[in-house]
């Protein structure tokens, strides 16, 4: 079952003393469950912070992250994770790495679902391979099969598009949406793109420049299923000029 992701007056700092680095400051996000919630801002805003604290990987300096109620404070089950980097295991098959979830959480072998979720990516024939013999854009692919073949309730995502190519990108937007809406997960999304977090989104968090904070939340209220021809919804539009200003008008401060 999905479930809610609450954000709690968090922050974070690296490191101590003069040379300490604060990335985020007073974070306040409530996330519904089944909810579809894209984050957006400047390099360096904080958002892949964001990302490990809300999947138990690093810790609040303050505040607190909890998911159905309870206070993250480790990587849960029921979490898949879709990293900037694909971060793949050189010494596995692409096959044995969508895998690996499964052997870690002890639920035996799935070769047809890990069939299934590669033919939906894009990468039938590809089950042998090992990661260096795929291009960047094809790990990033094997890397969400990884986070979705345990059928996660909560999906974190960090980029994971990033390095697709543009027509590649719109199709696993679309796929992105359809799994969505026929499992009802709860996801968050990082993007670089305004484009792809209007067109996936209920609501697009705009982050303002490091110290990373909630600089505005739009509402995305455009009917679903969406596609591409809802680009030329006067509404999609509205959207993207919004943030594109939003973002704009914080600069960046790198
Ligand atoms: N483990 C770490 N140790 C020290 N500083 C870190 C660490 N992780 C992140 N930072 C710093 O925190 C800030 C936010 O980094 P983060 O990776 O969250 O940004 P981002 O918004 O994901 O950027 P990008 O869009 O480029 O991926 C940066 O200034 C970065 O240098
Ligand atoms: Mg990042």
């Amino acid at each position: 079952m999905a479930q809610p992701i609450t954000v709690h007056g968090v922050s974070k700092a690296f490191g101590v003393g003069k040379g300490s680095i604060e990335a985020l400051r007073d974070i306040d996000l409530e996330v519904s469950a089944g909810e579809f919630v894209a984050i957006v801002g400047a390099s360096g805003c904080g958002k892949s912070t964001l990302l490990r604290l809300v999947g138990g990987l690093m810790e609040p300096t303050n505040g607190q992250v909890r998911i159905g109620g309870k206070v993250v404070r480790e990587p849960g089950p029921g979490i898949g994770i879709v990293f900037q980097t694909p971060v793949l295991l050189p010494w596995r098959t692409v096959q044995q790495n969508v895998q690996l979830p499964l052997d870690i959480q002890r639920c035996g072998k799935e070769p047809k679902r890990i069939a299934e979720l590669l033919a939906l990516v894009g990468l039938r024939g590809f089950e042998h391979s090992r990661p260096y013999e795929l291009s960047g854009g094809m790990q990033q692919r094997v890397a969400l099969c990884r986070a979705l073949v345990t059928n996660p309730s909560l999906l974190l995502m960090d980029e994971p598009f990033g390095a697709l190519d543009a027509l590649t990108r719109e199709q696993m937007n679309l796929e992105l949406q359809r799994v969505w809406m026929e499992t009802g997960k709860t996801v968050l999304l990082i993007t670089h793109s305004i484009t792809e977090s209007v067109m996936l989104a209920d609501r697009v968090v705009v982050m303002s420049p490091r110290p990373g904070r909630i600089q505005e939340i739009i509402e995305i209220g455009l009917p679903r299923p969406r596609d591409f021809s809802s680009l030329r919804d006067p509404e999609f539009h509205s959207a993207c000029e919004r943030i594109r200003m939003l973002m704009n008008a914080s600069g960046f401060v790198e």
